[in-house]
């Protein structure tokens, strides 16, 4: 396979998650309280669509179509947030767990885009490079922005009163619990070993 079959693989991935976003950044930006990060979340949305015509731009020029490939790494990120909608934290802890969520899309987004462009660029595609930046430039200005509009509501979260751990309820919680023993398990020996 060549480089550009593989840029062109990691391109479909970044429509599909972009696409993806589309779909979730509403619900985000309903589901949050905090005014500052609500209009965050819409204004994002607006610079989500315009990246998806950008990268459509960006198969124009290679001469392929964008579909293709759906991105499983961004669906996950995904329904984590949607996890984090379904939390009954209260207030400020509540959007502190959308924080999180929102920050991994962003990071998620900035690592996809940032390979892309190292490939477009070993592969001397200028233009791909320079549309490929200002999606990754507005990606890093986003996440820069949920950091900033975090640091009031953090406060507002730690000053909260703490609840007891309430056990896992739902199935989904139960096989989350389950998955996590399980993730610890298969890589005591390995972290056992570098501890020593
Ligand atoms: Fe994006």
């Amino acid at each position: 396979m060549s480089l550009r079959n593989v840029l062109i693989d990691e391109l479909r991935d970044m429509y599909s998650a972009e696409n993806q976003l589309v779909k979730a950044l509403p619900k985000l930006a309903k589901g949050s309280i905090d005014p500052t990060l609500k209009d965050l979340f819409k204004t994002h949305l607006e610079e989500t669509k315009g990246q998806v015509l950008r990268l459509r731009q960006v198969f124009e020029h290679l001469g392929e179509k964008p579909t293709g490939q759906h991105c499983s790494g961004m669906e996950g990120v995904v329904e984590e947030g949607a996890d984090a909608l379904e939390k009954d934290e209260e207030g400020p802890s509540f959007d502190s767990g959308i924080v999180g969520a929102a920050l991994r899309t962003e990071h998620y987004e900035i690592a996809g885009y940032t390979a892309c462009i190292m490939m477009a660029k070993t592969l001397g595609e200028r233009d791909v490079v320079s549309l490929l930046t200002e999606n990754l430039n507005e990606e890093v200005a986003a996440a820069k922005k949920i950091s900033a509009a975090a640091q009031p509501i953090l406060k507002q979260s730690a000053a909260q009163p703490d609840e007891e751990e309430e056990a896992p309820k739902t199935a989904k919680e139960k096989t989350s619990a389950r998955k996590s023993v399980q993730d610890e398990k298969a890589a005591a020996a390995a972290v056992k070993k570098s501890a020593a």
